[in-house]
């Protein structure tokens, strides 16, 4: 996690770090800092624990006009508490470098005793403090030399980016296992963790592979890698700072709950042609005809919950068995890779450390990796050998939830694709597409009853547990608005099947221990009113997520509608009102939605 941005050009710095930083916050927001030279090579940093706004707060711009070069970092803390000595950037001993580093030093205690033996201090906890001492404990007279000793010496995973007070107007650093890209401006050059924070800034980039080492000099730059100079494509950026900006919301997390029908139509189109009811793709076209006979899908989080969608619907749809793991569980499992699986990776961010490393192991062992990618470009889809892109812009909530939804759309698309070919009654099919172009309207009309969903969520804000409950199609989405519940509300909350919960948590219930049941047009909805009879005859209060035209409204406490159609499709209106739900209690408590307590959006850490 955390992020880096880094700019050299002839405009002032300053401004420019502090934009970056705000856009790369989603990555960690521990803590903020910037360090920065001067044309006449003086250095200026600065640091503030928690946001980027506090760190804003404590810079005076004006008096920053001479600074034209800099670094800046967002932190999520791994190792060190988080305080202002254990701030990015840090700098050498001597004063002269200053380095910001996303990622973990896994021999950074080693290196640290052997820099105390020779006489270094330290003033933070760091393993990033770790990498500029060492920097200046190999330097000999040369950055960029110095950079390939250093990179022969630790291990990764990092993002690097340094700066040389001696040399104003220069940046360097190396990359592997953490992302890291160059924005190429007019005369101006950017660094950055995320392309994203790049967005109105300049229209193109490279991204960095892993073992580059890069140096930005004298308005140009190099790319090396195991000695050879090398060009990297450049990649045009083609979102605008619509995407970046909140507009009239007053959330994050709202704006992109509100996009989610917009972003439906981007998934499908290019994929569904609603006029002659088929699919039509080209990379679905190519997997369909491999000959696999199973699938394992690998992803973390909500992303792993939309792979448990996938899971329901390939084995419902396209009669393909399928597996579903964790990707931390996948990386240190026993694995068996083989040619008639299918390996697919969920990821919004395309940088989830759990799930690269996961899908670099299926790779290496001659897989096929297939990759669900929000973020073009990022390592994931990079990395897989096919894949589609969830097209949902970018999701700046660390609450992830349009993504979700075009995640669970693209697993729908792909199980169609598979149905098609293989054993899926053609009208069901075609009841299946058709269904599915109505899902945008159907969120539109759904988001109008927010005030009532914000009702239920208010009256239930005091409660301190919560269970969801959900069988087949609808226990993944129990179990993600469990997870909305977590992440926003940190009130505590579990999912289950609703038919396993009288096999011991029952004894949970009681008076103060309401229950969520997602309960749609399922042919289990008479199995989850019975459910529902079981926990409200023990005093437990229960919400119903039904139909609006469930004639068993009335064995609810409380209940939040929306439309009646396939249950292979309800599932997205079910999920939107579980992040509202979850939204507005939220709101209610005074959490801070958009940057939840102790998380960070893209974890790149293990
Ligand atoms: C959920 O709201 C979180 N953002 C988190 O669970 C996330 O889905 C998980 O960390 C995986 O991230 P990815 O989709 O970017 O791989």
């Amino acid at each position: 996690m955390c992020g880096i941005f880094g700019f050299t050009g002839w405009k002032d710095a300053a401004p420019i770090l502090l934009k970056g930083l705000s856009r790369l916050e989603y990555r960690g927001y521990d803590s903020a800092g910037i360090c920065m030279i001067s044309k006449n090579r003086d250095l200026y940093i600065n640091k503030a624990i928690g946001k980027v706004m506090e760190l804003k707060n404590k810079i005076n711009l004006s008096s920053l006009s001479e600074y034209t070069t800099g670094i800046g970092h967002t932190r999520w803390a791994t190792h060190g508490g988080v305080t202002e000595n254990n701030c990015h950037p840090h700098t050498s001993a001597n004063g002269r470098f200053a380095v910001v580093h996303n990622g973990i030093i896994e021999n950074y205690s080693e290196l640290r005793t052997m820099l105390q033996w020779q006489g270094y201090q330290f003033y933070g906890e760091t393993d990033t403090e770790v990498a500029a001492k060492l920097f200046e404990h190999l330097f000999m007279g040369d950055d960029f030399e110095t950079l390939k000793k250093l990179t022969t010496v630790i291990e990764w995973a990092y993002a690097l980016v340094f700066l040389d007070k001696e040399n104003p107007g220069k940046l360097f650093g190396a990359k592997i296992g953490s992302p890291l890209v160059i924005g190429i401006g007019r005369d101006s050059w950017y660094v950055s963790s995320d392309y994203r924070s790049l967005i109105g800034l300049v229209d193109e980039y490279i991204t960095l592979e892993d073992g580059d080492l890069f140096c930005i000099e004298n308005n140009d730059y190099k790319v090396v890698n195991c000695g050879v100079e090398l060009v990297r494509d450049k990649e045009s950026i083609t979102e605008t700072e619509k995407h970046m900006e909140l507009g009239d919301f007053p959330h994050f997390m709202l704006k992109e709950i509100y996009e989610q029908g917009e972003v439906l139509r981007n998934v499908f189109a290019g994929r569904i042609d609603f006029q002659a009811k088929t699919i039509r793709n080209n990379t679905l076209d190519e997997v369909v005809t491999q000959g696999f006979e199973r699938v394992h899908i690998i992803a973390s989080g909500t992303s792993y919950h939309a792979g448990l969608l996938g899971k329901q619907y390939l084995e419902h749809l396209a009669d393909i068995p399928t597996e579903v793991t964790v990707s931390t569980e996948f990386k240190y499992g026993k694995q068996f890779i083989d040619k008639k699986t299918l390996y697919i990776f969920v990821s919004q961010s395309g940088e989830t450390a759990d799930s690269l490393e996961s899908m670099k192991i299926v790779n290496e062992r001659g897989g096929y990796t297939f990759g669900i990618v929000n973020v073009p470009g990022s390592s994931i889809a990079r990395l897989a050998k096919a894949g589609l892109f969830t097209h949902a812009w970018v999701e700046v909530g660390v609450a992830s939830t349009k993504a979700f939804t075009a995640q669970v759309a693209t697993f729908l698309v792909i199980a169609l694709a598979f149905g098609r070919k293989w054993n899926l009654e053609h009208m069901k099919f075609l009841s299946i597409i058709e269904d599915m172009q109505k899902i945008p309207v159907r969120i539109e009309k759904l988001l109008e009853t927010s005030d009532k969903i914000r009702e239920v969520a208010e009256k239930y804000a005091s409660y301190l547990n919560f269970f969801y409950l959900g069988r087949s199609y609808e226990l993944p989405i129990a179990m993600e608005g469990s997870l909305k519940l977590k992440e926003l509300t940190y009130r505590h909350s579990e999912a289950y099947s609703s038919g396993e919960l009288k096999h011991g948590s029952l004894a949970l219930i009681d008076e103060y221990f309401p229950s969520i049941i997602i309960n749609g047009s399922s042919p289990l909805h008479s199995k989850n009113c019975s459910s529902v009879q079981e926990v409200k005859s023990r005093g437990g209060k229960m919400i119903g997520i039904i139909t609006s035209d469930d004639t068993k409204k009335d064995i609810y406490d409380d209940y939040l509608t929306f439309e009646a159609s396939l249950p292979e499709t309800e599932v997205f209106l079910e999920v939107i009102i579980l992040q509202l739900f979850a939204y507005h209690m939220a709101n209610t408590l005074g959490r801070d939605i958009d940057k939840p307590r102790n998380l960070a959006k893209s974890v790149t850490v293990e």
